[in-house]
């Protein structure tokens, strides 16, 4: 058993403090077992960590670094992570369910932000625009000064370096409200950030309630850009919030993705792809292939494969779960898996047909639900309509092109959207007709912190990862100079 500290505090400008809103217990989801306690801040924590970061921003302690040395220091927090994987994937396991080696890719994919956005630190440049003879023109990003994150509990460390490593690169300084459900592994990015020299202050990280400490970010006078990564209620809100100071945001809220099967599919790749679709993290990924809209042909025979890769999953506590394989862990905890379970009972009870899974499985006591499938979905039930975040795959039909586009189409969301087919052709097309801000051909997930995430209608506004991330922290300020 992993040893862990008893108790955990929120890191504001330099120090390790206490919370003035008391200490939250973090619950070991596989076990429903207190594991620590966690400093828990309150609105006058907020403005302290605000406040730091403003000082930092005014005082050009980032702000006014040569990028490379910016680029050094974010590089610094990637090598720390990586060097620290095998103490943080363990708490990350512990505080979150997921399997211990899901745990291990999280660490890797959060250093993987940091050394991304350390090559891009010194890649922003401005233009010159020509004005005629008497005028020299030119434009030069520059930081908001402080930005506020919010972030979910579905990866909590990987969320958190994809905003705050782009943040970091263009020179804001940040202050981190992490998720009250799975604050721990969060202290590691303060280590980080103290390992690599980064200037005090330009890193706090909170632990809070969403409406007391959320809500006193969100809201906060002094803060200048805002990123939110969770439901689309909570957006909303957090959107009000920024309206109101007039303050940008990015939203990344979700979705209800699906991916289309054609009869030309590689059947045996696309189930592989379904594994990971949904059942990675027990489907609590905003990305997830929540809907699998097939050709009638092969509906069967795929929804067959489907059941027995879903039934051939080992689902038990992540932390006896060290290799990478066919397993599943623990939801993040027992209102999320209740949740998803009430979802599912409404679909059946809409006329879903329950294929596999449904069930919690017998012999472990805690957040646990079997890896899941519906068919017979049609889309006027609300389980074809709404976010699930748990593994729960819904099947519906489709007998020609123009029809899976528009079922796929069909919700209130568009984060990513899949085409699995031989015919290049139907490929394109429907890459082009899809509703969403990523469209994976053959392969689900294809691509990485390189390539531009977000999402159209309702699963939020802004981009991630990617080149366009580092347009989210900063504004382009243009120099026009007149000679004499
Ligand atoms: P949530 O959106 O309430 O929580 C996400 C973060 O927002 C947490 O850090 C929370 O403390 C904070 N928050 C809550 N209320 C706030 C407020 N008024 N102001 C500022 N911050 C606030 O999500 P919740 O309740 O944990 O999960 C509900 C559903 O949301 C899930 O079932 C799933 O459908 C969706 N979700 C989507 C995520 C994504 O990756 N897009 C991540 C987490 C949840
Ligand atoms: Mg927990």
């Amino acid at each position: 058993m992993t040893e862990i500290n008893e108790f955990w505090q929120n890191y504001i400008d330099g120090e390790w403090v206490d919370g003035g809103a008391g200490r939250i217990a973090v619950t070991n989801p596989a076990t429903g077992e207190v594991l620590a306690e966690h400093a828990l801040a309150d609105a006058t924590d907020i403005d302290h960590a605000v406040q730091a970061a403003r000082q930092v921003h005014l005082s050009g302690e980032l702000r006014d670094l040569h990028p490379v040395d910016r680029s050094r220091i974010l590089r610094a927090m990637g090598r720390h992570l990586l060097d620290h994987a095998d103490e943080i994937a363990p708490v990350l396991t512990l505080e979150q369910g997921k399997p211990l080696w899901e745990s291990r890719v999280e660490v890797h994919g959060a250093a993987r932000y940091f050394e991304y956005f350390a090559n891009q630190a010194e890649a922003v440049e401005g233009r010159s625009i020509p004005l005629g003879g008497r005028y020299f023109d030119f434009t030069v990003h520059e930081p908001h000064g402080v930005s506020a994150q919010i972030i979910p509990w579905n990866f909590p460390l990987e969320l958190a370096a994809r905003s705050l490593a782009p943040a970091l690169a263009m020179g804001n300084a940040c202050v981190v409200k992490s998720a009250e459900l799975t604050p721990l592994s969060s202290a590691w990015l303060g280590r980080a950030a103290e390992a690599a020299g980064l200037p005090t202050g330009a890193l706090n990280i909170l632990c809070g309630y969403g409406r007391e400490a959320g809500a006193a970010l969100a809201g906060h006078p002094d803060v200048n850009q805002i990123v939110f990564t969770g439901s689309v209620p909570t957006g909303v809100s957090v959107a009000k919030a920024a309206a109101l100071n007039i303050v940008p945001c990015v939203l990344e809220l979700g979705g209800k993705s699906a991916a289309i099967v054609h009869e030309d599919a590689d059947l045996d790749a696309f189930v592989d792809d379904v594994r990971w679709g949904i059942f990675l993290n027990a489907g609590q990924v905003c990305s997830a292939m929540s809907r699998v809209i097939v050709h009638e042909s092969c509906h069967d025979e795929l929804v067959d494969r489907i059941a027995e890769m879903a039934e051939s999953l080992s689902v038990g506590p992540g932390i006896d779960r060290a290799e990478f394989g066919a397993n599943m862990g623990a939801m993040v905890g027992e209102l999320q898996r209740d949740r998803v379970e009430l979802m599912v009972t409404e679909a059946i009870s809409d006329g879903a047909n329950l294929a596999t899974g449904g069930r919690r499985p017998k012999d472990h006591i805690g957040a646990f639900y079997q890896p899941t499938m519906l068919t017979e979905v049609t889309q006027e039930m609300k389980i074809a309509r709404t976010e699930i975040f748990g593994p729960v795959l819904s099947v519906l039909g489709f007998r020609d092109d123009d029809e899976a586009i528009e079922i796929a189409n069909a919700t209130q969301y568009g984060l990513v959207g899949g085409v699995f087919t031989s015919d290049l052709d139907r490929a394109t097309a429907a890459a082009k007709r899809l509703r969403a801000g990523q469209v994976f051909v053959n392969e689900w997930y294809a691509g990485g912190v390189e390539t531009p995430f977000g999402g159209w209608g309702k699963s939020g506004y802004g981009r991630e990862k990617g080149r366009e991330a580092l347009l989210n922290y900063v504004q382009t300020k243009n120099i026009a100079i007149r000679r004499r």
